[in-house]
């Protein structure tokens, strides 16, 4: 169907400085390479190529080079947004992607993209600084009349993880006042949990795509890495939007 678009959404693939070098054990290249290679086999003509945050583990241009290079086969436009992990001026010096704040036309549909890093405790968690806020206020106002979808880093909900819910967006009864006042927001994606969920704010369906590196287990007191040996997979998410305003969303696993 024409008017049937498509988003890509790859999250938390912490790529560490060195091609090859591994984060807790796995080569953070390698396993992104093997959700590019899923995602292209799909054969899906993606409209946009989400990218929410924890790109890089500890920054540095060339990695986000490095990442830039690993997605260019895909189809779609780019669009990023940092993590707690990441490095704005390094992202910056890598490409002059929008960071955050950005409405995107998607058909008749529109995406907005969330800086969460204001406010770091240094273990984590981040926020959306006053200004975010004012412009997201804004900008579900002017687009009213267009089914929307937000997308931010940092889950703006709790999950079952004490350890987890320690570090998710710090001012989310904020955002959740904000976003409660506007219908037309269809759907709201997240990182950061390194595993999917699916949760609700309200009537707002609210989705977390799995890392292309790492998942961490639910339900925990404390941090823990996912030892499932199909949740413990590599994954990322395709949406389906449709010109209805509906949403539906697929999870992908990759052995990698
Ligand atoms: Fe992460």
């Amino acid at each position: 169907m024409a008017d049937t678009r498509y988003l890509l959404q790859i999250t938390d693939c912490h790529l560490m400085s060195e091609p090859g070098q591994p984060f807790r054990g796995l080569n953070t290249d390698s396993t992104l390479q093997a959700v590019v290679a899923d995602a292209l086999a799909q054969g899906i003509e993606f409209d946009h190529l989400l990218l929410s945050g924890d790109l890089v583990h500890h920054g540095g241009t060339d990695a986000y080079r490095r990442l830039l290079d690993i997605l260019a086969p895909l189809p779609g436009e780019r669009h990023w947004i940092p993590g707690n992990h990441d490095e704005p001026a390094a992202m910056r010096a890598a490409s002059d992607l929008p960071l955050g704040r950005e409405c995107v036309a998607c058909g008749d549909w529109r995406l907005l993209l969330l800086d969460s890093t204001a406010n770091p405790d240094g273990r984590g968690s981040g926020s959306l600084a006053d200004d975010q806020l004012d412009w997201l206020e804004q900008a579900l106002a002017v687009h009213a009349r267009h089914p929307l979808l937000i997308l931010l880093h940092h889950n703006p909900l709790p999950t079952d993880s004490l350890w987890q819910d320690q570090i998710m967006l710090g001012n989310a009864a904020e955002f959740a006042r904000i976003v409660a006042a506007h219908p037309q927001v269809r759907a709201i994606l997240c990182g950061h949990l390194h595993q999917h969920q699916a949760l609700r704010l309200g009537d707002i369906p609210v989705w977390s795509a799995p890392a292309s590196s790492i998942q961490f287990k639910p339900g925990q007191a404390d941090f823990l890495i996912e030892d499932d040996p199909l949740d413990s997979r590599p994954g990322y998410c395709i949406y389906r939007l449709d010109a209805e305003g509906r949403i539906s969303v697929q999870v992908r696993r990759v052995n990698a």
